[in-house]
């Protein structure tokens, strides 16, 4: 579907991503609507936010009257409100995308179906169960809860030492996926867009470092290897099969074998946000693009770019000098343990020159840190 010059946006979830999105759309004349049963989202700062729970049909019926097409920037949005909503406006990526990526188990079957690489794994619905998968693992693992799980949220790590009985406790009552533990040299992402014509454009590879199962910082152009493309060439057919319109992003573990699928987010990712700076047209405008109907733009990155993310506290960036290379974005969150809470991208002509802009951010940090505390 094609929409008219000026269309509205109704984004399902109201967070930094539905926030961003719009930041993309205002220059192309795009207006916004929210849903986010939060009357806090912080989409809400940058445009109107329908705020109520995702069964209250008549405030959906609000919300669609609003709005010429919709999307989402959360995968959790539950199936039925997705649904409802696209018995009258058309909602971009199709939500049966959703309902494959809102359990890890079905995903990862996906995966195996059109014969891509995934990990091992192993579905637990007793404690019996995670005993076995645990020793066959050498009890090198992690569990997970296969619906819910986000910036590794409902993870649970196995260990040689680890007290399974106690893990169980704390995870049993819901469906459960264990994973072997892969032990990969690096992670990667594959940012594609595809349009309703079924064009297929993709980002520079990324690199991404995690710590505590939330992204800490990525960097694109990852540096070459054989694999990496594959990677793309999986994202690729993974888009084709799905007739996905909008961003898709898969994450992959390097592995000195090859390339295994982690998982996929069926919306625009934070492994995508140095696009803002670091490409020609950012993964956010792309995704408006491909949901309006638009031309897609193109994804060839400007040069080199780092994101760091700001998880739990901000900086103080009205007390730092403003430099042409580094470009903050706060969302306008209340801060809080394990929370993101904004991202800095730091661009450069070449890896090189990235890598010392890196560490001369970082001084600066801590430097005013010093100087605060
Ligand atoms: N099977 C695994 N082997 C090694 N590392 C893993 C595995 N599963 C998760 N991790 C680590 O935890 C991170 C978050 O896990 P992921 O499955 O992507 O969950 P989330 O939905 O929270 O992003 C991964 O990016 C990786 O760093
Ligand atoms: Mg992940």
């Amino acid at each position: 579907m094609k929409t008219h010059t000026q269309p509205v946006i109704g984004v399902l979830g109201g967070g930094q991503l539905a926030r961003m999105l719009a930041l993309a759309g205002y220059p192309l004349g795009m207006r916004f609507v929210f849903f986010d049963p939060d009357p806090n989202a912080c989409a809400g700062q940058v445009g109107p936010l329908i705020s109520a729970g995702y069964d209250d049909t008549r405030a959906l019926d609000e919300f669609m009257q609003r709005v010429d097409v919709v999307t989402f920037d959360f995968e959790n949005v539950p199936l039925s409100t997705v649904r409802y909503v696209q018995q009258r406006r058309a909602v971009y990526p199709d939500p049966d995308v959703l309902e494959i990526s809102q359990d890890r188990l079905l995903e990862k079957r996906f995966f195996q179906r059109l014969d891509l690489p995934v990990g091992p794994f192993f579905p637990v619905n007793s404690f019996s169960e995670l005993a076995f998968g645990a020793k066959s693992y050498d009890f090198e693992g992690f569990l997970k809860t296969r619906r819910m799980g986000y910036d590794g949220k409902g993870q649970f790590r196995i260990t040689p030492g680890a007290d399974l009985k106690a893990i169980w406790q704390q995870a049993a009552g819901q469906p459960l996926v264990l994973e072997k533990r892969v032990g990969f040299k690096r992670e990667i992402s594959v940012i594609s867009v595809r349009d309703s014509d079924g064009q297929i454009l993709q980002y520079a590879i990324t690199e991404n470092k995690h710590n505590n199962g939330i992204l800490a910082t990525s960097t694109a152009p990852a540096r070459h290897s054989e694999n990496a493309q594959k990677a793309q060439e999986y994202a690729r057919r993974i888009a084709t099969e799905l007739a996905y319109v909008g961003v898709l992003v898969v994450e992959f573990f390097e592995t000195g074998e090859g390339v295994l699928i982690n998982e996929m987010a069926p919306r625009v990712h934070n492994s995508g946000h140095w696009t803002i700076e670091g490409a020609m047209t950012s993964q956010f405008e792309n995704h408006l693009r491909a949901v309006c109907g638009w031309p897609l733009g193109m994804t060839d990155s400007w040069g080199y770019a780092a994101m760091l993310n700001w998880i739990g506290s901000v900086p103080d960036i009205a007390h730092m000098p403003k430099q042409p290379h580094i470009h903050h974005h706060l969302y306008g969150k209340q801060p809080r343990p394990g929370r993101k809470v904004g991202h800095t991208t730091i661009t450069a002509e070449g890896p090189a020159h990235l890598q010392q802009k890196v560490v001369a951010f970082a001084k600066q940090l801590s430097d005013s840190l010093n100087a605060a505390g």
